[in-house]
């Protein structure tokens, strides 16, 4: 049987990074208060993040989609999909930075997304995510305040676009940040 916490525990071993475990109680929390049918991860290593995630949404028939740039890294997430029996979670093994996110999603919009990539890249992740976020889409974007020295690219683009944002800390030295809404203005 599969074991999520046993994935966790080898992902720290080989140092894959994954979500906390306070970053994952915190999208559970999300998930149930938003009952989203369309998810993005911006995006997923080996799957962790996407099971836990998906097991939440399937009880709505929720479907996560993302994209992995590793092969090996997309080729391990199959593995731990089929062996999880998590059939919501649709992945393809591209740089996502390179084609249109819409392409990979049957509706042209979700409703929550999650944004874990390569912090310098957050502004980039937010501008591709302009065509596909309506209104009431929800952006939880990870490691806010432990990698703020990072995020020049993400505030740059906030700034640009006079989007308002909530911070909110998790951890001692770290935590999330919350928007509400489409990122086009
Ligand atoms: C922090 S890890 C994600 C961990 C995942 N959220 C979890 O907790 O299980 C970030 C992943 O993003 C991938 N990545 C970075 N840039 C990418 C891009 N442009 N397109 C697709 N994947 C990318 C990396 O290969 C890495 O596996």
């Amino acid at each position: 049987m599969f074991d999520l916490h046993q994935l966790r525990t080898n992902c720290e071993a080989r140092n894959i990074p994954i979500i906390s475990k306070a970053t994952e109680g915190f999208l559970a929390k999300m998930l149930k208060k938003t009952k989203p049918a369309v998810c993005l991860e911006i995006w997923w290593a080996v799957g962790y993040s996407g099971i836990y995630m998906a097991n939440i949404i399937n009880k709505r028939w929720g479907k996560l989609y993302s994209l992995e740039i590793s092969y090996p890294g997309y080729r391990e997430w199959r593995y731990n999909t089929i062996a999880s029996q998590t059939y919501n979670l649709i992945s393809y093994p591209y740089n996502a930075l390179e084609i249109p996110l819409e392409k990979f999603l049957p509706q042209n919009h979700v409703d929550f997304v999650f944004v874990d990539g390569q912090k310098a890249q957050y502004g980039s992740y937010l501008a591709k995510l302009e065509n596909i976020c309506t209104d009431k889409t929800v952006i939880v974007i990870d490691d806010v305040i432990k990698y703020h020295h990072k995020l020049i690219s993400l505030y740059w683009y906030l700034a640009k676009k006079q989007i308002n944002y909530d911070i909110t800390k998790l951890e001692d030295d770290d935590g999330v940040m919350i928007l509400h809404g489409r990122t086009k203005k």
